[in-house]
């Protein structure tokens, strides 16, 4: 059942395994092993791995490009700036109403953004927060700001060197811009999962979270998916059933933590990738990109570059729930009041003329720009899997496909923002 991978899995070296784990060290992609894994144990096709072993797996793997070239992440995020910017008015209102309902102005504001990643959007967010409460403070004839206590929260492996490196100019901006009237604000890194633990309790007063939070913290257990990376058309009601269970006990318990982290009143503004139809299947918003993405790699396993099996053990550990699944999580979890919930569209192609509805302009230039940011998000994990020597041609496959099949009928991300009020 479980397949030898033929990528040495650099920190088990005397071993072939690959895996991928959340910092509870569970496996998030798939697990295989050796016969002979010193470091780790296969327990029912779970791999146990020591401690010191599991903090370098998780962010060695799950991140998304680093750095500013060609493929990174900074290079390829408008897709998730144009979600920023589009859910800004629900930010504003959340923190509006948080301070003019809250009994007083807290002397520091406790702010955190969950999966900040790095490049432009990780300060573009903190911005809009900081301006939102400054623009409430002048309004209320305040003498000046709170101070600012702002938390950067990503897993081990984000590219934080970069964030950091750009937080010069952004005090320097911010100073100017606001001199005299804002108070200190304090900006820092914090490594670890949303689905731990992050904070004391009773600390946050603003939480923040965009295209993030559909990640799950695993691969659902026990998926028979052959033939598919994710949810799809021929995919058997099971495998729904599986990635709702693991949503639903992600979701809860990413809320139940939050809770214990917020005040009273605090306030959480989460955007993340949905879908429009129950069905999963019927929904061109949800599964449609990851069936091209999965008939690219059936076109790598005729050209011999890699095995059949390599898909069968592989499975994207994302969902994207309909609105029915998230408000029914948010109620049985109960700390929580839904304020506002908002769905939009995005094009999949991020450059194309947002008041185009179904005319193509450039297939190829539309799927290479989709492809584009996909990949941004998904390589490390692609590589780990797949091995680094397929991933181009794997990328060009689904910019070709992508734009072939745009021309028959164009597909849009659908967004969901959430405003909730801690009680
Ligand atoms: C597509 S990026 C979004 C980044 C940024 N918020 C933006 O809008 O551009 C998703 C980020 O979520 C992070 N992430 C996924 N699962 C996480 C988890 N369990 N804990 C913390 N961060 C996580 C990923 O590492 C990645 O950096």
């Amino acid at each position: 059942m479980y397949k030898l991978f033929r990528h040495a899995h650099p920190f088990f070296d005397h071993s072939s395994t690959a895996v991928l784990l959340d910092v509870h060290h569970q496996v998030l992609v798939s697990s295989t092993s050796g016969s002979g894994a010193q470091n780790g144990v296969l327990r029912r096709g779970r791999l146990t791995i020591r401690r010191d072993e599991a903090k370098h797996v998780v962010g060695n793997i799950l991140h998304m490009n680093v750095g500013d070239g060609e493929h990174s992440y900074s290079k390829h995020s408008l897709l998730q700036e144009i979600a920023i910017k589009k859910a800004k008015p629900v930010l504003e209102e959340a923190i509006k109403s948080m301070l003019r309902t809250g009994s007083a102005f807290p002397k520091c504001f406790n702010v955190v953004d969950l999966g900040c990643s790095s490049g432009p959007n990780t300060l573009l967010t903190i911005s809009y927060i900081i301006d939102a409460v400054y623009r409430i403070c002048q309004q209320e004839k305040l003498a000046k700001t709170p101070d600012f206590q702002v938390f950067l929260n990503d897993l081990p492996g984000n590219d934080c060197n970069t964030v950091f490196k750009s937080l010069p100019v952004f005090y320097e901006k911010l100073e100017k811009e606001k001199c005299g009237f804002l108070s200190s604000c304090f900006i820092s890194g914090l490594p670890g999962s949303f689905y731990g633990r992050l904070f004391p309790n009773n600390s946050l007063h603003f939480v923040h979270s965009s295209y993030s939070i559909h990640w799950l913290s695993k691969v659902p257990d026990g998926l028979m998916n052959k033939g598919n990376i994710y949810m799809a058309k021929t995919s058997c009601s099971t495998v729904h059933e599986a990635y709702l269970k693991q949503y639903r006990k992600d979701f809860h318990s990413f809320l139940r933590l939050r809770s214990q982290e917020m005040v009273s009143n605090g306030r959480m503004v989460i955007a993340f990738i949905g879908r429009t139809m129950i069905d999963p299947s019927a929904s061109r918003d949800c599964c449609y990109y990851w069936e091209i993405l999965a008939k690219c790699l059936y076109e790598l396993v005729d050209e011999g570059l890699i095995e059949e099996d390599d898909i069968d053990l592989f499975n994207v550990p994302i969902y994207t729930p309909h609105e029915e699944e998230v408000r029914e999580i948010v109620e049985i979890e109960g700390s929580f009041t839904i304020d506002r919930f908002e769905m939009f569209q995005i094009n999949n192609d991020p450059r194309d003329n947002d008041t185009n509805e179904d005319f193509i302009f450039n297939e190829i230039e539309s799927g290479k720009n989709a492809s584009n940011y996909v990949r941004a998000g998904l390589e490390p994990i692609f590589t780990k899997h797949f091995g680094a020597s397929v991933i181009d041609s794997l990328f060009s496959k689904y910019a070709k496909l992508l734009g072939e099949n745009w021309l028959l009928e164009k597909a849009k991300n659908t967004i969901m923002v959430i405003s909730l009020t801690k009680h």
